[in-house]
């Protein structure tokens, strides 16, 4: 019995989790696995009439579950920073959940803005650390407030921090078994104290994986690829600023927002599944928010728990949409409603 959390959040969070929950009860009944949901109600709601962000009790709960499931955090009455950190870096951080995974493939040509890029050509995962960084919220003002201020934001990395999520990344490239190719994207070039322990951790740890290729690319060259030549990719391992970003623009070339997802793991623990694309408080409530994202992070979350079966029918179901029904992945301009969306997904399962 999987005990899943589900977190809906803010915005057009409720309505893409109930289209994934949708597809998860479906999975159950198919591949006869049996799982109950605990629901919280974190997120800008709940901030803006209780002030609180996520209690400490809560995380301790989110402890014993086997995965948690989130809509979205960010609601345009909170000023910015407050829900972000308070509630989902706050679950990465205290869950230690190291790793974001962020699988890029593109299901549809048609839905891709590089042009002639084919479907075999947008197909890497990328393994963003997501415990440390620029992320740790370390830094200072200095003479705050006159002419002569200096904010500092540290960039923290740890031995242990960069090996585990290498090491992770080595893993995964292996088990992924594509071409077997690990770029580390980072900026040697500058960031001299940073990435030059990323580097030789990187180098060292190649060491114990032979049959993997290693290469290294700058994090804006990256940018370049990613639009130029995105077959070059197979996985790509990066610090947690450079991810956040490289995977917004990966979530472009595979089709937008509407279908990317991703996991926040920790995989001696509890792990959290979520689509990337936030919020989104201009299409809330209107039924027209494309739920795949969130489908596609369910069916990372039923991998994660270790239904394997289910989360491939699951992924293949979103394919045969994506490539028959669909008229756009963007929301409002599907051909169809976020809960027909969902229905479809079902259907084909
Ligand atoms: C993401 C998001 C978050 C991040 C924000 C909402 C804090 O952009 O998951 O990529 O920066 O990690
Ligand atoms: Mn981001």
């Amino acid at each position: 019995m999987y005990k899943i959390a589900v977190i809906p959040g803010d915005g057009t969070g409720p309505e893409v989790v109930r289209e994934g929950l949708k597809v998860l009860e479906a999975a159950s009944k198919k591949f006869g696995f049996k799982y109950e949901t605990i629901n919280y109600d974190f997120g800008g709601v709940r901030y803006l009439k209780t002030g609180e962000t996520l209690p400490d009790s809560a995380i301790a709960e989110l402890k014993t579950m086997s995965a948690i499931y989130l809509g979205a955090i960010g609601h345009p009455d909170v000023k910015p920073g407050i829900l972000e950190t308070g509630i989902l870096l706050k679950l990465r951080f205290s869950l230690d959940q190291y790793i974001n995974l962020r699988p890029v493939k593109l299901y549809n040509s048609d839905f891709c803005p590089l042009k002639d890029k084919k479907e075999e050509d947008v197909d890497f995962v990328v393994v963003r650390e997501n415990s440390e960084g620029l992320y740790k919220g370390m830094g200072e003002f200095k003479h705050k407030g006159t002419k002569d201020e200096i904010a500092i934001q540290i960039s923290y990395n740890t031995r242990r921090g960069v090996e585990r999520c290498i090491r992770y990344a080595f893993e995964y490239c292996k088990k992924r078994n594509k071409t077997k190719k690990l770029t580390l994207c980072g900026k040697t070039n500058v960031l001299t104290f940073a990435w030059d322990l990323w580097q030789r951790t990187f180098d060292e740890v190649a060491k114990d994986f032979p049959d993997i290729t290693t290469d290294y690319a700058h994090v804006d060259a990256t940018t370049m690829w990613f639009v130029k030549n995105p077959e070059w990719f197979d996985v790509i391992v990066t610090d947690n600023m450079f991810g956040d970003i490289i995977t917004d623009l990966a979530a472009m070339i595979q089709g937008g927002m509407g279908i990317a997802a991703g996991g926040n793991i920790n995989p001696q623990g509890v792990s959290m599944f979520e689509p990337i694309g936030g919020s989104a408080p201009k299409y809330t409530g209107k039924n027209v928010i494309n739920p795949l994202a969130a489908i596609c992070a369910m069916a990372m979350l039923l991998e994660q728990i270790g239904e394997e079966k289910a989360a491939k029918a699951v992924e293949d179901s979103v394919i045969k949409i994506v490539k028959t029904k669909l008229k756009s992945l963007a929301a409002g301009k599907m051909g169809y409603s976020t809960t027909e969306v969902g229905d479809l997904v079902v259907k084909n399962l």
